[in-house]
Order: C-alpha cells, then sequence, then structure tokens
C-alpha cells in the first residue's frame, strides 16, 4: 500500500467512527458532563466501554436550579447516580425510537422513557428522553453514540403513587386517592399526571363553603374527577399542544395551552407550576388549581 492510500484509509476511519465517546462528547462541547464524570472516576468507562451517552449541553447544567445542583454535584453517591443515568449499553440511535420506549441505562433499575413528539412551534417531529429534548442525535463514536439532550435527566424515584406520598404538597390529593381505592391505578398506569397541590384544594373548599353548600362530591363523582387529571399518553413540555388530550379513564378531554414562547402552560384553568416530574410510569405536572370534567365543572359554576 502507499503512503497516500494509507492516509486515505486512515482518515476515512476517523470519518466513520469518530474518536473515542470521550472525545465525541467533548467535541460536542458537553464539557462539564465530562469533569463531573471525572470527579467520580466515571470518565474511563468512555474510552473503554461499548455506550451510548446522552449527554446534557454544558447550558442544560447551567439550568439547573442552584439547590438541586448543588443537591447533585455535592454528594459522590447521587451524582455517580445521575450520570450512569445518562448512559445505556450498545447502540441506540435516533432511528430506534418510538413513543413510550423505555431503554435500560447503566443505573441499574433504571430506565429512560423516550417520546417521540411533533413540535408545537418547531414542525417536524422530534425525540425525547426523559422530557429531555435531543439537540444533536447520533455522534458517531468508535465506541459508541451520543446524543446531546438540553436537560440533565434525574433518575425516577417511583411511580405517581409513590411521588404524591413523598410530597408534603400534595396530602389532599394523596388522602383522596386512598379514599377513593385509586392507589393501584396510580400505580400502574402509564400516562401523564396532573397534581394540583394543596392550595388547589383549598381553594376549591373554600368556594365550595362561600356558596353554603353541605359537603363534597363523594362516590364516582369523586372517582371522576380525579381521573380527570390522568392523560393516556406520557406529555412532557417539550411536546405539549395547543390541542385537546384525551383522559386515560373515560376518554374525556382537557384542553393544554401553551404560551407563545413555551414558557409556560394551562391544563384547562389550571397553571402548570412545576412541569416535568418523571415517574416510573410517566410524568407528573404540579398545577394549582383542580380540573372539573362536565357535568361538575358546570353544577359548580351555577352554585347560587
Ligand atoms: C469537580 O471537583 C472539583 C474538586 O472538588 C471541583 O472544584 C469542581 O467544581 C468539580 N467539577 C464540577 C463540574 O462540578
Ligand atoms: C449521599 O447520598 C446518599 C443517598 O441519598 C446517602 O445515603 C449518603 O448518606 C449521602 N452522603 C453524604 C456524605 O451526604
Ligand atoms: C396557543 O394558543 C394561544 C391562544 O390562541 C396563543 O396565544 C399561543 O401563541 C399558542 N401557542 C403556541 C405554542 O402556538
Amino acid at each position: 500500500m502507499t503512503m497516500r492510500t494509507l492516509i486515505i484509509l486512515a482518515s476515512l476511519s476517523t470519518a466513520v467512527l469518530g474518536g473515542t465517546l470521550m472525545e465525541e462528547v467533548t467535541n460536542a462541547g458537553a464539557t462539564i458532563l465530562i469533569d463531573l464524570l471525572k470527579n467520580v472516576s466515571l470518565d474511563k468507562s468512555l474510552e473503554t466501554d461499548y455506550l451510548t451517552i446522552f449527554a446534557p449541553s454544558n447550558e442544560a447544567f447551567a439550568n439547573l436550579p442552584d439547590d438541586l445542583a448543588k443537591r447533585v454535584t455535592s454528594n459522590a453517591t447521587i451524582l455517580a447516580s445521575v450520570l450512569e443515568f445518562h448512559a445505556t449499553r450498545g447502540i441506540f440511535r435516533a432511528q430506534d425510537a418510538f413513543d413510550n420506549l423505555q431503554i435500560d441505562t447503566t443505573l441499574p433499575g433504571a430506565k429512560i422513557r423516550v417520546n417521540a413528539y411533533n413540535g408545537a412551534s418547531q414542525g417536524s417531529m422530534f425525540i425525547t428522553t426523559n422530557g429531555a429534548k435531543v439537540l444533536k442525535a447520533d455522534i458517531q463514536a468508535s465506541n459508541g453514540i451520543v446524543h446531546v439532550i438540553d436537560k440533565v435527566m434525574l433518575p425516577p424515584v417511583g411511580n405517581f403513587y409513590d411521588l404524591l406520598t413523598m410530597s408534603t404538597d400534595h396530602t389532599a390529593l394523596k388522602s383522596l386517592v386512598d379514599q377513593n381505592g385509586l392507589k393501584q391505578v396510580l400505580e400502574s398506569t402509564t400516562g401523564t399526571l396532573f397534581a394540583p397541590n394543596n392550595k388547589a384544594f383549598e381553594d376549591l373548599n373554600n368556594y365550595i363553603q362561600s356558596k353554603n353548600v353541605q359537603g363534597q362530591p363523594v362516590g364516582e363523582a369523586m372517582k371522576e374527577i380525579i381521573m380527570y387529571h390522568m392523560l393516556r399518553s406520557v406529555v412532557y413540555s417539550a411536546g405539549a399542544m395547543n390541542a385537546t388530550y384525551v383522559t386515560a379513564d373515560k376518554a374525556e378531554k382537557l384542553t393544554i395551552s401553551v404560551a407563545a414562547d413555551l414558557s409556560t402552560a394551562k391544563i384547562n384553568q389550571a397553571n402548570v407550576v412545576i412541569p416535568d416530574i418523571a415517574a416510573t410510569n410517566g410524568v407528573i405536572h404540579i398545577i394549582d388549581s383542580v380540573l372539573i370534567p362536565e357535568p361538575y365543572a358546570t353544577g359548580l359554576a351555577m352554585l347560587p
């Protein structure tokens, strides 16, 4: 072989295979990820293992709220878990994605949920991983693939019911779920849960009391009202559009409206106060008022 042929072959193989994952993640600009991996001695795996890396951009790390960033980076065990959640063994390409696919990660037992959405303003189809949008897909490395994502993913710590149980701001919703025998439904149904906070239930109770009405919706009515808060599809904020969505139980309609700059969203009349809390069975958005289906909504509005 001539020297010229050798050089061409060498450059071809770099073009096809790329550098190591370490080099490709660095080239893609995700340098904070590399620093964090080094801090918990996980960086070597990017040279030696065969992986797909979901690499949060530096901006994604900068966008983490300060208290959360501190909690993640100041404890090596937590940091290592979060970083392990951003890798899967073997090759996962964008073309392998379909809505609600769950992929194992290098964090034992923890899965990433993939969703495929039509863009609200973007027009074309795009992919999210646990709600993080894939900004640059399929960067080929010699020992794997890199996808750059726009958010840091946090491993879900439980299903809908577990998360309500852990929250101090959802004791009202949690006790209604218990009273109405819906625990198992919240543990096992995949979808989206809009979780009104305690203030939302307090406001509703105050309204009902101000109308001098005795008691509360009970039985099937209360069950239906709670179940009206769950969508059949997993809708992370990145994929939310101005549209009506179908609830999991009775296929009732909820209207989502998204601000033009995509910064805020409403579900019917309720504001989303905290979006995108990943659960093992979908996503939770915390809202500031209770959603009431018909005919109860009209009934409440017409209280004397
Ligand atoms: C890595 O650890 C060093 C030493 O504790 C620290 O100064 C640095 O900020 C850490 N890197 C990141 C990205 O947190
Ligand atoms: C780090 O977090 C783990 C898991 O939550 C906890 O068990 C451990 O005590 C923490 N370590 C420190 C030093 O805070
Ligand atoms: C959703 O609809 C509202 C009201 O018509 C509009 O102001 C807003 O720009 C729309 N949002 C998007 C993302 O198109």
